[in-house]
């Protein structure tokens, strides 16, 4: 019984504690300061964190008001691989692995995202991505809340690799360098030679457009996309342009 009794009396003395104590409540006053005010202002001449704008560019991509061809740290190996890795996760599901605008969203029925292989974001400057993922572009939403600064630029540097990848020509290749074809590493690597051709879209896949005739299911089961698209993108190699002739 007295056990019972003591911890009842300590758990009520724990709710206590938990529910009476001091706390600030946003925009409401409090009689702790001689101002009155529950916000604190900032301390003069101090930086609090996530706040030294060191470089304009850095974090608006844009200098003297204009979009740069520049990086504003250097970019190794260990950038590239991390903005791989965030394009992967962000930017793949709108515009695909390879960055031809192909995503898996898209086939299901969202605007086509940027082919970054196409010749406008080709010529487009490096500082062009870090702008579009920190203020959105069209039916693109921004991505400044999901991703730091140094990320954004990190994929910025990664989407250059892409395009380099996907529009390189042998001028681009050291000398001494052997280039191996897609369709010998395939066979190497034991995946069949249809890999390495351009990504059709899937039958799946809905189109903006509303489908002619009279299906009108639900998004993804659509049994036969109209005809006119469904043309389209054996047409496209991932890059966009038309497969060089056999
Ligand atoms: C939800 C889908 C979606 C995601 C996710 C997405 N985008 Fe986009 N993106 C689009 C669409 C759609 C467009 C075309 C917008 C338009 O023309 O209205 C576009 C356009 C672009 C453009 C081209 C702008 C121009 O000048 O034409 C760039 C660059 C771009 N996206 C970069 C990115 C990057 C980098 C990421 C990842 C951080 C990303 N996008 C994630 C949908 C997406």
């Amino acid at each position: 019984m007295l056990g019972a009794v003591s911890v009842l009396i300590l758990a009520a003395g724990c709710r206590q504690d938990m529910q009476n104590q001091p706390r600030m409540f946003p925009q409401r006053g409090s009689s702790m300061f001689a101002s009155g005010r529950s916000v604190r202002p900032q301390v003069l001449h101090t930086v609090a964190r996530g706040q030294l704008y060191e470089s304009d560019y850095f974090y608006t991509g844009l200098m003297n008001g204009k979009e740069a061809n520049l990086m504003p740290f250097p970019v190794t190996m260990q950038v590239l691989a991390r903005g791989q890795e965030r394009f992967n996760i962000y930017c793949t599901p709108c515009h695909s692995r390879v960055g031809n605008g192909a995503g898996m969203i898209v086939e299901r029925g969202y605007k086509p995202a940027a082919n970054f292989h196409d010749p406008r974001h080709l010529n487009q400057p490096i500082s062009h991505y870090f702008y579009v993922m920190t203020n959105g572009y069209g039916a693109m939403p921004d991505y400044k809340a999901q991703i730091a600064p140094q990320d954004r630029w990190a994929i910025a540097a990664y989407i250059r690799a892409l395009q380099l990848s996907q529009d390189a020509t042998l001028k681009d290749v050291p000398s001494g360098v052997q280039v191996q074809s897609l369709k010998t590493i395939a066979q190497e690597q034991g995946y069949p030679e249809s890999d390495t051709g351009p990504w059709p879209m899937p039958a799946t896949a809905v189109w903006p457009t509303k489908p002619v005739g009279e299906f009108s299911g639900a998004p993804g089961l659509n049994p036969a996309p109209p005809p006119v698209h469904a043309a389209k993108p054996s047409t496209k190699g991932t890059t966009g342009r038309a497969p060089a002739k056999p």
